[in-house]
């Protein structure tokens, strides 16, 4: 990295950078961050970069402070914590390891604290700091490695947390507020210090001089308060997103990016429901008025959204749409009310008592209704239930949920009322419960029943634009719509690894053919994509996709467990995993021998039950033990009629209404159902499938006494045709995120298969003949349907390129087929490749998953070997 040798001048102006948990999890996410900053320092801009922990390793730390009376789990998580942080150390080649394990040790020290018995919240903030703390210094010790000289700050030392008046003690310790203002001295002891500095997002110094946290969004909101402090020129807020849409992309394929917001504006969406920017964030800025600027850290060339003081346009306009699910509307009714003194004080000091805060208030002479947003509330049933009993003192009271809140956004709202008779028409139709219209004339929101919103929004936001109240033709204010940046997108989607590593392949298929090549750097990529979604408790790998040892060590140390099913794969596991504990070990096998579960349970691993046979025949082998259950929920799932694994059809699971004679026959014998478990198939790419898995099993869980777990299953998609969306890994996050806020109570568990590894290997064959038979030509390699069988048996699609001639113009369209005598060994139809010469090199991708593991040695030929990059 070249530094410039050109010193800045005292008052050079600062840029704010803010990167998330994901963007600091890898060493191609930590180059970029030194690129970013390092072109921002060659423009002549101080730098601060403001880093959140590591993904995951917040609901880690977070997970501590919940389960701190259990030391043993508590300790199980430090382990884990460590692991991440020394394995991401390891990657990043840095040489000493001290300073990074000195906040581990931290950690211990935490855990031997008298504090931590009570679960004290001041301990609490001292335990989640230690992610920040830990990423900012591995990243600052990488920066420098890279040559790029960057200071280490301490944000303690420069935002103090202020208490506010009825804040709880929680709040106070985390989810702590900072007042700050511009304080030029602070950038001026920074100037005289260097150029490129680093701190933590998220934490703060409390009154007393202890550590206090910021809450949800909280890293944006440090960025916010570190803008306005050294009144940068601004702050950039990098990450997966291309910035703030005029609705939620996933729910409005045609929203259009919103370039250009103002504050006021940015305050409202982001308080309605859009979930880029944390609301918290934007005051801080505004007062100091220092624009946001979001950017993609993928497509660093998008203008983004800009966030900023009074935008040129003026005529009034709706910039968006937005919607919040899981509202509560508390409607309390009394005759006596009316010009009753003292009314609503009453009524709202009963929500102050139980800590809740009122979002939207509608009122009649007889009624008064509030919406409750759970976001901002410690929202349980408990809660509510008390609440009640304190109202029915004043009035009658009626709880209305689950409800959604629909908010038009846009300055001059009430001017636009009068062109916005179609929507206003659409909600006739529906049961509107509340509407509100803000007193700063910047929104309009209906509350209605939750369960309409996916299908209404799309429809409201075509009809704003037709009405030409959402006016997207000006084009200082609307961007390109979502659909046309994912086209762009698709198109320059990172090349695979195995481009790359062309060379590499080249030269191990001078060695032998046909082979399996597998990248552990690509597993370990999409581990860690599934652990910081940070929902799930437990990650299970399902072997069965790709039982090879080193991916399961590999997978062992990102804190994967393991799915087995089949006594054989469970011996897998504990030959390249000998120290093991058996209880990450999760036995799920279909029509298996008795003598499996016995040995399964003499081994110590967790058992699940598919079928009544074991329980009915069997039962004394269960006596005591903890067992998950297997239910068919009816319908199956995924990319062929072979891989769904759910209906009558399909020999898996116990139906729903042989649920309770299951449940008879387990009391009978002694043995507990704690897990409920559902996979309905493979090759899934669509988020909202595990939702409603999740909330399905989550009420059947309720209706038992002891269960602790669900495991939603597997079934993780990966695209294989170039027009295929990939699974929406954020979008199957919030779906998860919905469901567990409404059922604290289970475990989250999964296991995928598919996901980890499909992408991570290809097989290397070389072509043995070509022949032509009138218009068909077919290429002949010596890879056939004996090593990877999925083209034959499913229709499955493997991308196919000839790799000797990579970089050749595509050539006729193609038939690339085995050695095997049988017309179904086809691997790929109608191909377009370059004119393909016996020897050269076939790359047969996307053959991780299900590939070695179903070959076989039919017509007597070796099936493809394996090795590990
Ligand atoms: N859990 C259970 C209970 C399963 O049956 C399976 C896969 C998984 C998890 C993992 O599913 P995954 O995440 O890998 O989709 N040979 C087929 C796939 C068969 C999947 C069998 N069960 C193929 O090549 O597409």
């Amino acid at each position: 990295m070249n530094q410039p040798n050109t010193s800045l001048t005292a008052d050079a102006p600062w840029v704010v950078v803010k990167f998330g948990g994901t963007s600091v999890s890898t060493r191609p996410r930590w180059d970029n961050i030194a690129s970013i900053a390092a072109t921002h320092r060659e423009a002549g801009k101080r730098v601060l970069i403001v880093v959140s922990a590591l993904s995951g390793i917040t609901d880690l730390l977070k997970g501590i402070g919940d389960g701190c009376a259990d030391l043993p789990r508590c300790m199980e998580l430090r382990e884990t914590i460590v692991a991440r942080h020394r394995m991401l150390f390891g990657e990043l080649g840095l040489p000493r390891r001290n300073a990074i394990d000195a906040w581990m040790m931290r950690l211990e020290h935490l855990l031997a604290d008298p504090r931590r018995g009570s679960g004290a919240f001041d301990w609490q903030a001292e335990v989640l700091a230690i992610g920040e703390l830990s990423s900012s210094t591995l990243g600052s010790m990488y920066l420098n490695a890279l040559g790029l000289t960057t200071h280490w700050l301490d944000s303690r030392d420069y935002l103090q947390a202020e208490a506010l008046p009825n804040q709880s003690l929680w709040g106070r310790w985390l989810s702590a507020s900072v007042r700050v203002r511009h304080d030029p001295e602070i950038a001026a002891e920074l100037a005289a210090r260097g150029d490129v500095f680093i701190a933590q997002g998220f934490i703060a110094r409390s009154g007393d001089g202890k550590t206090a946290v910021l809450g949800r969004g909280g890293s944006d909101t440090s960025a916010a308060y570190f803008g306005a402090v050294l009144k940068a020129e601004a702050v950039e807020i990098w990450t997966d997103v291309p910035g703030m849409f005029s609705a939620n992309p996933r729910q409005v394929p045609d929203a259009r990016l919103l370039a250009r917001l103002d504050y006021a504006e940015a305050q409202e969406i982001a308080t309605t429901g859009a979930k880029v920017l944390h609301p918290r964030c934007i005051h801080p800025v505004r007062d100091a008025r220092v624009p946001i600027r979001i950017k993609d850290t993928n497509r660093p060339q998008l203008p983004g959204t800009e966030i900023l003081w009074n935008t040129q346009s003026t005529t009034p306009s709706i910039k968006a749409i937005s919607s919040r699910k899981g509202i509560t509307l508390v409607s309390m009714e009394s005759i006596s009310m009316w010009q009753q003194v003292g009314f609503l004080a009453d009524v709202f000091e009963a929500f102050k008592r139980h800590g809740l805060s009122v979002d939207l208030i509608g009122s009649a002479e007889t009624n008064v209704t509030v919406s409750l947003d759970p976001s901002e509330n410690l929202l349980n049933t408990d809660v509510l239930a008390r609440l009640c009993v304190d109202l029915e003192a004043f009035c009658r009271v009626k709880v209305i949920a689950p409800c959604a809140a629909i908010t038009l956004v846009g300055r001059g709202m009430r001017a636009m009322l009068h062109r916005l008779s179609a929507v206003l028409a659409e909600f006739g139709a529906l049961d509107v419960h509340l509407i509100s219209q803000s007193s700063n004339n910047l929104n309009l929101t209906f509350v209605i029943d939750e369960a309409v919103v996916d299908t209404l929004i799309p429809r409201l936001h075509a009809m704003l634009i037709r009405a030409e109240v959402m006016r997207v033709d000006d084009a200082s204010v609307f961007g390109p719509s979502w659909r046309e940046l994912a086209e762009e997108a698709t198109s320059i989607r990172q090349p695979p690894w195995w481009q790359r590593e062309r060379a590499r392949l080249l030269e191990l298929a001078t060695t032998a053919t046909p082979r399996y090549v597998y990248s552990l750097d690509q597993v370990r990529e999409q581990a860690r994509g599934l652990l910081g979604l940070g929902m799930v408790d437990r990650w299970h790998y399902a072997l069965k996709a790709n039982p090879h040892p080193q991916i399961l060590r590999c997978l062992h140390a990102e804190g994967f467990a393991f799915e087995c099913v089949s006594w054989n794969e469970v011996l897998a596991v504990r030959a390249a995993l000998p120290d093991l504990p058996a209880e990450r070990i999760l036995f799920t096998p279909n029509f298996a021998p008795r003598e499996e579960y016995r040995a399964a349970l003499a081994a110590g691993a967790r058992v699940t039950l598919d079928g009544l046979h074991p329980m009915l025949e069997w039962g004394t082998d269960f006596a005591d033990h903890d067992i998950f259950l297997r239910v068919d929920l009816g319908i199956g799932r995924g990319h062929h009629d072979k891989v769904r694994t759910g209906g009558a059809q399909s020999k898996f699971g116990v139906a729903l209404d042989e649920v309770e004679t299951f449940r008879s026959h387990a009391r009978r014998h002694g043995a507990r159902i704690v897990g409920l478990h559902a996979h309905l198939g493979s090759g899934i790419l669509d988020a909202q499938h595990w939702r409603s898995v999740h909330v399905q099993l989550a009420s059947l869980a309720e209706r038992f006494n002891r269960i602790e777990v669900l495991d939603l299953g597997g079934g993780l998609g990966v695209p294989s045709r170039p027009d295929d969306v990939p699974l929406d890994l954020a979008a199957l996050g919030e779906a998860l995120a919905e469901v567990k806020q409404a059922y604290p109570q289970f475990q989250l568990w999964m296991e995928p298969g598919r996901y980890l590894v499909a992408e991570a290997g290809v097989l290397l064959a070389r072509v043995t003949q070509t022949k032509r038979k009138g218009d068909v030509h077919y290429v002949g390699v010596n890879a056939g349907m004996n090593s990877l069988i999925r083209p034959a048996l499913y229709e499955a699609w493997h991308e196919i390129v000839n790799l000797s001639r990579l970089d050749a113009p595509a050539g006729e369209l193609v038939q690339i087929v085995g050695p095997i005598c049988e017309s179904g060994d086809v691997l790929g139809n109608n191909r377009r490749l370059p004119a393909c010469r016996e020897g050269d090199v076939i790359l047969i991708a996307e053959a991780g998953a299900y590939g070695a593991v179903m070959a076989s040695r039919y017509n007597l030929r070796e099936p493809a070997g394996e090795v590990c990059l």
